[in-house]
C-alpha cells in the first residue's frame, strides 16, 4: 500500500469510490475546492498496486484537525488502510501545532465510530438531525490529545498549513 497526497488525476476514480460509498456524496467541485481552493485541508490516496482504494480529507485549522471525509473501498477495508492515512493525517496536524482532533460521524455509521474510538476519540455531543438522505442525528467525536501513532511522517511535498 502507498499514500500519496491527491491530484486532479485521481478525481475520476475518488468521485466514483465517493458515490458507491455515502448516500450523500461529495461532488466533484466539493474535492476540486478542497484541492484548489482551501489553504487548510489536505487530501491523500492510498492505492494497492496502483489502483486507488481510499482517501481522506482533513483540515488542520490551528489546533485542531478535523476530519472531513474518508473512505475504504469495501473489499479493502479491515486491512489497516483508514488506520494508515489517519495516521499521516495525525503527523501532519501536530508538526503544524495541532493537539486536538474533531469530527462528526451518522450515529448508525457502527463501523467508523469503532474505528474512530479505537483510534482514541471519543465521543463528546449529539447534533440533532445533522444529516439528510436519511435524516440522522451527527455524533461529535472529539480526540483531546493527539498523539502521533507508530512511525507516521508527513508525505514528501506537504506543506506546512498556511493561514
Ligand atoms: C470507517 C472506514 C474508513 C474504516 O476503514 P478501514 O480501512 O477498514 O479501517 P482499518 O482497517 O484501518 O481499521 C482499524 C481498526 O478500526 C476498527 N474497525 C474498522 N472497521 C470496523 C468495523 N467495520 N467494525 C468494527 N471495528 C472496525 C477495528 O478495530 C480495526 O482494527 P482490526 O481490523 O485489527 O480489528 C471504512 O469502514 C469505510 O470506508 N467505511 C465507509 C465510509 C465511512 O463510513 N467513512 C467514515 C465517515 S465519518
Amino acid at each position: 500500500m502507498t499514500i500519496d497526497l491527491l491530484t486532479e488525476f485521481d478525481l475520476d476514480t475518488v468521485v466514483r469510490i465517493e458515490q458507491e460509498t455515502f448516500s450523500v456524496p461529495w461532488t466533484r467541485k466539493m474535492f476540486r475546492d478542497e484541492l484548489e481552493g482551501n489553504p487548510f485541508a489536505s487530501l491523500l490516496v492510498s492505492r494497492e498496486a496502483g489502483v486507488i482504494v481510499g482517501y481522506v480529507c482533513y483540515w488542520v485549522i490551528f489546533e485542531e484537525l478535523h476530519i472531513m471525509n474518508l473512505a475504504v473501498v469495501t473489499d479493502y477495508q479491515r486491512q489497516g488502510i483508514a488506520n494508515a492515512m489517519m495516521s499521516h493525517a495525525i503527523a501532519h496536524a501536530c508538526a503544524n501545532g495541532a493537539h486536538t482532533a474533531m469530527l462528526e460521524v451518522r450515529v448508525s455509521n457502527v463501523a467508523a465510530v469503532a474505528f474512530y474510538t479505537r483510534l482514541g476519540f471519543q465521543k463528546i455531543a449529539l447534533r440533532y438531525r445533522y444529516y439528510v438522505n436519511p435524516v440522522e442525528d451527527a455524533m461529535i467525536l472529539r480526540w483531546r490529545s493527539l498523539e502521533i501513532k507508530n512511525d507516521a511522517h508527513t508525505l514528501d511535498g506537504q506543506e506546512a498549513v498556511s493561514g
